[in-house]
């Protein structure tokens, strides 16, 4: 019998073309009209290969990782999670055009980062892995004053509450996040917290977890290096539901929709629109 699939309200790619995942392949795709041929972008831009792809195929725009690897005087456009500003100083040394497709509410938190940093404070940073693009481009932002820990790690520390504050990755569960913020706030009752999940993450969480409530079936399409996709296949299964996250229509398991009636389906905020009508197409196939 077919399934019923319902499609998360909000899903898929984040921002409009200023900002967000939206922005930031904007600000490439306008980087190669205004120079063709000669724009490189450091690092996946957004963490979705497919995307990465679809730019080089589709606009000719190719990807490094390491800034040695741009020619002198061509376009660098740095990636959405934020970058070190030692890779900006030496973007300019190599007299390079500077696209920034940094999301505006990671340069936020940049900017609240220096701000603490010149205060004298210490900010503790909770990453999803302390390897996290975000995550490095953060602590390059003020090394000194930056403790990178995770959400397993952080209850751990010994922090003095009276000159730090704590601040996330923007990518993180929000339900992880909160059961974190009560167990500091019982050890540390005056420790100061920065809101640190963007809105993209907050929506695309809440209405997983609705779907995973109603239906206890959830399918994400993303990325295995995205931070935002995984989360809303964690969220949905801190509640509970069977959870599962592909990042093509091939990982797609027939037995898990054996004896299931509805799923509940989102992507990330990096997951191009096409791959999941791929994945819904497949489903249905599997469930015919
Ligand atoms: Fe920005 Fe959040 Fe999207 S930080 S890139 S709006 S997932």
């Amino acid at each position: 019998m077919p399934i019923n699939i319902h499609v998360a309200k909000t899903h898929g790619f984040c921002g409009n073309d200023k900002f967000g995942v939206e922005g930031s392949i904007q600000t490439a795709i306008n980087a190669q009209k205004a120079h063709p041929g000669q724009v490189y972008m450091l690092g996946d831009i957004v963490h979705n290969i497919h995307v990465v792809n679809k730019l080089l195929e589709e606009h000719q725009i190719k990807t490094v990782y390491s800034i040695d690897d741009i020619p002198d005087g061509s376009v660098i456009v740095f990636r959405a999670h934020g970058s070190v500003p030692e890779l900006f100083q030496k973007a300019k040394a190599k007299n390079l055009i500077i696209y920034d497709a940094t999301c505006p509410i990671v340069t936020h938190s940049h900017k609240e980062i220096l701000r603490f940093a010149n205060e004298g404070r210490k900010i503790i940073y909770i990453a999803s892995q302390l390897d996290h693009d975000e995550a490095i481009g953060v602590k390059g932002q003020a090394p000194e004053a930056v403790v990178l820990t995770t959400l397993n790690d952080v209850t751990d520390l010994e922090i003095d509450p009276t000159t730090s504050v704590v601040m996330t990755q923007t990518t993180l569960s929000k339900l992880e996040v909160d059961r974190v913020k009560e167990k500091l706030k019982a050890k540390y009752p005056n420790l100061e917290f920065r809101p640190g999940l963007c809105y993209a993450t907050t929506s695309r969480q809440n209405d997983v977890i609705e779907l995973a409530k109603q239906y206890g079936f959830i399918i994400i399409v993303g990325h295995p290096t995205s931070s935002n996709s995984n989360r809303l296949k964690d969220v949905a299964l801190d509640i509970g539901a069977d959870s599962y996250i592909v990042d093509t229509p091939l990982e797609l398991q027939p037995t898990w929709f054996v004896n299931k009636t509805d799923v509940g389906i989102s992507s990330g905020a990096s997951t191009p629109e096409w791959l999941l009508n791929d994945v819904i197409e497949k489903i249905k196939d599997l469930t015919s």
